[in-house]
């Protein structure tokens, strides 16, 4: 054999063995992150971020130290929706995200960035008075986090457990009335009755909650996704009551559906949302509706092929 040829075949089989490893990391993703922060300033990053995510009242909320970071509008934390900073299966965990983004984002009608989506969340779901800065430590820290979180990830895949799981649509409207008795039976223990949640010290209402507002002023807004009824039903069932998460689907889908008649702080710029009515969900909250006169079905359902959206 030439020695050129040796050499293609040493290269071939070189190429062959270093191929192995990309193997592995091609096997389905599993719900997995590192056992081990990175090394020297980056660890200081990832664990700002995860701090900003569990106590997001703290660090960017009314009361924060720095008056620049007083940014939410409320005293939630990202960790009260996304459970353990996105540790935590079905609760629209962050495992793998980073692999995911860009990616196409319906209410801009465009692709996002994962910095887009974190301050999306941040303006619909904390109320916030002003994005976070992309180039700043705590959206840097909050992608670090994010980034580590997804290293075990090959990039495109989605790990089993992602999101929330679906949950079967009624083919009735929901019940608010029914959902109200269910409510205070369930869920009124920690929420409160008025749903607007248990602070941690009542004279200082921006120290943060125990039990977080489910409603009233302190609470998420109505541009949240977790404001849409399919959503918030499909949380409940998947992660309501906390440890306990046992309702069937037409119990979760009456409670959200007397959550989201409490009154919640409108999203001011929810007039721009979803240009595009091919990809806007048949359960958002707010007009414009193609046919008003259906506002109240589109609010609480069913989700008949007739109503215009997806589902
Ligand atoms: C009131 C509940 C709530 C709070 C608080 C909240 N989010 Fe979200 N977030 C949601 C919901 C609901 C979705 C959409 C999930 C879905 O549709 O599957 C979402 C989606 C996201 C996504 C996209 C997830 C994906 O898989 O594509 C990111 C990123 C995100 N949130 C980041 C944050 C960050 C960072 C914070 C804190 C600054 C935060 N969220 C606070 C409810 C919340
Ligand atoms: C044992 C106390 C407890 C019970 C009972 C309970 N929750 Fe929660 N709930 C919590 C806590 C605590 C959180 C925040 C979780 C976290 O930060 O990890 C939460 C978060 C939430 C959230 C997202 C955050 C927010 O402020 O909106 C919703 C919605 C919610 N609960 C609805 C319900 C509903 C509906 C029920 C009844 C079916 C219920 N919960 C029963 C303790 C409880």
């Amino acid at each position: 054999m030439p020695n050129c040829a040796k050499h293609l075949l040493a290269i071939a089989l070189l190429g062959l063995l270093s191929a192995c490893p990309r193997q592995q990391q091609s096997e389905p993703a599993t719900w997995t992150w590192p056992e081990q922060l990175p090394a020297g300033a980056a660890a200081d990053a990832v664990r700002y971020g995860e701090a900003l995510l569990n106590q997001t009242y703290k660090h960017l909320g009314p009361q924060a130290e720095k008056p620049e970071l007083r940014l939410t509008g409320n005293a939630l934390n990202c960790s009260n929706c996304h459970h353990q900073a996105g540790k935590q299966q079905n609760a629209m965990g962050f495992v793998g995200i980073n692999g995911r983004y860009p990616a196409y984002y319906a209410p801009l009608d465009r692709e996002v960035t994962l910095a887009e989506r974190v301050n999306a969340c941040f303006a619909r779901s904390l109320n916030a008075r002003a994005p976070l800065p992309e180039d700043g430590p705590e959206m840097q820290g909050i992608l670090a986090y994010m980034r580590w979180l997804s290293e075990a990830v090959p990039a495109g895949q989605t790990p089993p457990g992602s999101g929330l799981p679906e949950i079967q649509l009624l083919d009735r409207p929901a019940d608010p009335v029914q959902g109200q008795s269910l409510y205070n039976y369930h869920c009124a223990a920690c929420h409160a009755p008025d749903g607007k949640g248990v602070l941690r010290d009542a004279a200082q209402p921006a120290s943060g909650y125990t039990f977080p507002p489910v409603a009233g002023p302190d609470s998420y807004s109505t541009g949240s996704n977790l404001a849409r009824l399919s959503v918030l039903a499909r949380y409940i069932q998947a992660n309501m009551p906390l440890g306990r998460a046992v309702l069937n689907n037409e119990d979760a889908t009456d409670i959200a559906a007397f959550i989201l008649q409490l009154d919640r702080p409108d999203y001011a710029d929810a007039g721009k949302d979803y240009p595009n009515p091919a990809t806007r969900p048949a359960d958002v909250p707010y007009g414009p509706y193609p046919d008003p006169s259906k506002a109240q079905q589109h609010q609480l359902g069913p989700y008949t092929p007739d109503l215009s959206g997806l589902r």
